[in-house]
């Protein structure tokens, strides 16, 4: 193969066979490169003819090819960016999403700087949690995940963004977490239907089942979720859960059916119901 065929700018146009599972061929592409550079996207449009070597064009290739096959983009270079992080991730637990920032946002919005104790539960690469960190540095933190590799990942991700006043323990929801109460709790726990079509599609395809389902409705885990967070949280405490964009009206029903009052829902960029809260306030002053 020619010098010509093996610069950046020849290979930003290789897109052929990643239209089938990728609506962003090109970003693709780049971050690929960027990859194997162990460069930024500027050196890309900085240096189009930059002429890859033979060892970066074999690793470039493998990798595009792995892409053709549907693997995402994020276990293949084994970074996603989330909020104002770089997150480690692997196929343990969920590619961080950015509808998710909506919950780290309405978490932030409700929550002024006062120190608070707040939990992250299923806290997967550690996203919330650490988003969280990040803009309320005076938060007391848990993050809890069933699966372990995700609470490996997630304290590595507390080092590699140098926000380790957050703590991580491996629990099934609640049960590590015996009398402990916060001020706060997040989740953004499984919701999609056990059967649900989209799983045989794109991404989440090569993401693990226990990150993603929850049930015949999905709802099973926020349900379970909803009726045991009462005994954790202080008074005045809030439930923040994300959910897909058609549980709004079922979410908000859990919460109060589990005593919560104060209970809204919150859209994400695209305007759908993302994030349902509640808070317990009314429950304790009765
Ligand atoms: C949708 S992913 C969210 C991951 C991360 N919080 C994020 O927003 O990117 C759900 C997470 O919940 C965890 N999980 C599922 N069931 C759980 C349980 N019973 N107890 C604790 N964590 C659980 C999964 O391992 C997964 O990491």
């Amino acid at each position: 193969m020619s010098d010509n065929n093996l610069s950046i700018e020849s290979l930003l146009r290789r897109t052929e066979g990643l239209a089938s599972v990728s609506a962003t061929p090109r970003l693709d592409i780049e971050l690929l490169l960027c990859h194997v550079l162990g460069k930024g996207r500027s050196f890309l449009f900085s240096w189009p003819e930059y002429t890859l070597n033979e060892c970066e064009f074999q690793q470039f290739s493998e990798l595009l090819d792995k892409r053709k096959h549907g693997n995402p983009v994020a276990y293949l270079i084994g970074t996603r960016a989330f909020w104002s992080l770089e997150l480690l991730v692997e196929p343990s637990t969920l590619i961080p999403r950015p509808d998710t920032e909506s919950l780290v946002e309405t978490a932030l919005e409700r929550c002024d700087h006062r120190p608070r104790i707040v939990l992250d539960l299923g806290t997967g690469t550690g996203a919330i949690a650490l988003a969280l960190a990040k803009e309320r540095p005076g938060w007391r933190i848990t993050g809890c995940d069933r699966i372990p590799e995700a609470i490996a990942l997630a304290k590595k991700n507390a080092i590699h963004n140098g926000l380790n006043q957050v703590s991580f323990i491996e629990s099934n929801w609640f049960s590590a977490l015996s009398e402990q109460m916060f001020d706060l709790i997040v989740s953004n726990p499984p919701y999609i239907v056990d059967n649900d079509p989209h799983l045989q599609e794109g991404d989440v395809r090569f993401e693990p089942a226990s990150a993603l389902t929850s049930g015949l409705d999905g709802l099973d885990d926020i349900r379970r979720i909803s009726r045991e967070a009462p005994a954790h949280l202080n008074d005045d405490g809030w439930l923040m859960m994300e959910h897909g964009y058609h549980q709004g009206a079922e979410v908000r029903q859990i919460l109060l059916d589990s005593g919560f009052t104060e209970v809204d829902t919150v859209q994400d960029l695209a305007g759908h119901d993302r994030v349902t809260l509640g808070q317990l306030k009314e429950l304790r002053s009765l």
